[in-house]
């Protein structure tokens, strides 16, 4: 007889001895070790049976096993299932975007509703595997064996997000798929993609060529470890084509991320107004920006122009990324410019606007109508809940979670992104061990994790929220390495807030597990950070 035993809360958990219990991040809604039964070993002779619902799974599963292991990995659709082998199973029974996963009886079975669950589960059957599975190249003689257990998962939030500014600091393809490839395995599910800002303009837009022509270069930018200078090195032009954007979409695709861009405007736009200064409210001449900060200069809100060309923008973006939302930025626009510009106060008149604040939510919300034509939904930073907002637009909380709240309240769909708890370019507060700096601003592991998106929203209005999101921001990130040390573990404790349940999270067993996951970081070749 197998002995069976539940998992269900941390205490018990914590009960158990902790070598015992698989380090899976995030954690699952419940795990049952079932012992006793036969242990799961993936052998020479495993194949990868699935039905064809599942097949790209399956087919993506395979290929990823192969080069740890050796082995061959078939991949079988007869559905004759053997000793060994990996399953993917269709069932209406799991729910939406979760999965069942059992490994007793020597078989890796991975049931779910949708390609999304079967995906989270095969993430959760490679952590039971020793960490050397996620290897680029072959571990010889190690006994691919993972402990047997019923798992039944799902997540606790749809948008599970990590941002990544590539205007102030370009990553190019090689770095963004393998950051996707490190968000898949942690079950992170959005990567918000920054390509605008003042620094700089990285996106290919067919029908306003000198964006990138002039706006994807600078003459300078912040010297390393003193912001105050410029380095007096030119940079660029570095920006994605709209062929490498289509390949970094569907390769996000594939691991059950989407991809959702944003175009900052109106404020934030000095590299398209370097390229296009007839679209401010001064007419220019300017440069991109090298320094960090605000920029006065924005968009001309007046300028039918200019709104014909952020509408022309945001057609051309929209036909390259699929996703549900389009970001439209909306922060940090100062209105200087736009109290003292003609054109600007004429809209404000014409419109029948109160003051520039009004206009701003006139801007933001013709963007978000022209959105919606297309069929898509905008969002956008909490500056845009300001003077009102469409009701089908989204609102991400950055200035604290009042704007989330607010915006929840008001029933606005959420995601929060906290700056004091899911700023992940901020310092890991490591002190002397830390290579990387940010000026002033510290984030520790601990804090992360301990952030709930529903503190303080109402519980009628909880399910406006529906994700949280940590954000890197590149100013003071150059490239892969300090990139990657940012970004792990904290974003293994943004996964988990996004994906377990609140009351089965738990700082102390966190760290336990992360300890297992910093080996897979450096199987993974990932730079991470120690956890504290
Ligand atoms: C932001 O950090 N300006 C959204
Ligand atoms: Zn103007």
């Amino acid at each position: 007889m197998k002995k069976r035993f539940a998992i269900l809360t941390v205490l018990l958990a914590a009960a158990l001895t902790a070598s015992a219990l698989p380090a899976l991040i995030p954690l699952p809604r419940s795990v049952v070790a079932e012992e006793g039964a036969e242990a799961f070993r993936l052998s020479p002779d495993s194949a990868v049976v699935s039905c064809s619902a599942f097949a790209r799974e399956a087919a993506l599963a395979a290929s990823q096993l192969r080069p740890a292991t050796g082995y061959a990995l078939p991949m079988r659709t007869d559905g004759k299932v053997r000793g060994g082998d990996i399953v993917f199973r269709k069932s209406g029974s799991v729910p939406a975007g979760g999965y069942r996963l059992t490994t007793d009886d020597g078989i890796a079975v991975i049931t779910a509703s949708d390609r999304a669950g079967v995906f989270a589960g095969y993430q959760t059957l490679r952590q039971l595997l020793p960490p050397q599975i996620y290897a680029a190249h072959p571990h010889e003689g190690l006994v691919w064996h993972a402990p047997a257990v019923t798992i039944e998962d799902s997540p606790r939030f749809a948008w599970r997000g990590l941002h990544l500014d590539e205007s102030r600091h370009f990553m190019g393809t090689a770095v963004v798929k393998k950051l996707l490839d490190a968000m898949a395995a942690h079950k992170l599910n959005v990567l918000h993609w920054h390509l605008t800002d003042d620094q700089g303009w990285r996106i290919e837009i067919r029908k306003y060529p000198d964006l990138t022509r002039i706006g994807a270069r600078r003459d300078s930018s912040a010297t390393m470890w003193d912001r105050w200078v410029p380095d007096g090195v030119p940079y660029g032009p570095y920006y994605y084509t709209q062929e490498q954007i289509r390949e970094i979409v569907a390769y996000a695709a594939e691991r059950h991320i989407t991809v959702v861009p944003e175009i900052d405007m109106p404020g934030h736009m000095r590299a398209l107004l370097s390229a296009y200064p007839a679209m401010s409210c001064t007419g220019g001449p300017f440069g991109p920006r090298w320094m960090w900060g605000i920029d006065e200069e924005i968009v001309c809100a007046g300028s039918d122009a200019a709104i014909a060309m952020m509408k022309d923008i945001l057609d051309e973006v929209a036909e390259l990324f699929p996703s549900e939302y389009i970001h439209i930025g909306g922060d940090e626009a100062p209105k200087t410019r736009w109290n003292a510009c003609p054109k600007c106060q004429a809209r404000i008149r014409a419109e029948g606007l109160r003051d520039a604040h009004h206009l701003q939510s006139w801007f933001i919300g013709t963007m978000a109508r022209h959105l919606e034509s297309r069929g898509r939904r905008a969002i956008g930073w909490d500056e845009i809940l300001e003077g009102g907002l469409p009701q089908g637009t989204a609102v991400m909380s950055w200035r604290g979670t009042a704007g989330g709240i607010a915006a929840a309240k008001s029933g606005h769909r959420v995601v929060m992104t906290p700056s004091d708890t899911c700023y992940l370019n901020f310092s890991p507060g490591l002190g002397d061990r830390d290579p990387y700096e940010y000026p002033d601003a510290t984030l520790t592991a601990e804090k992360v994790y301990g952030y709930n998106p529903t503190d303080g929203v109402p519980r009628a209005m909880q399910p406006y929220v529906i994700g949280i999101q940590g954000n890197l921001w590149t100013e003071y990130i150059w490239g892969r390495r300090d990139l990657e040390w940012k970004a792990w573990p904290r974003g293994a404790a943004i996964a988990e807030i996004g994906w377990t349940p609140q009351a089965q999270r738990d700082w102390t067993d966190f760290r336990r597990r992360a300890a297992h996951q910093a080996r897979r970081y450096a199987e993974m070749g990932i730079n991470a950070a120690p956890l504290e």
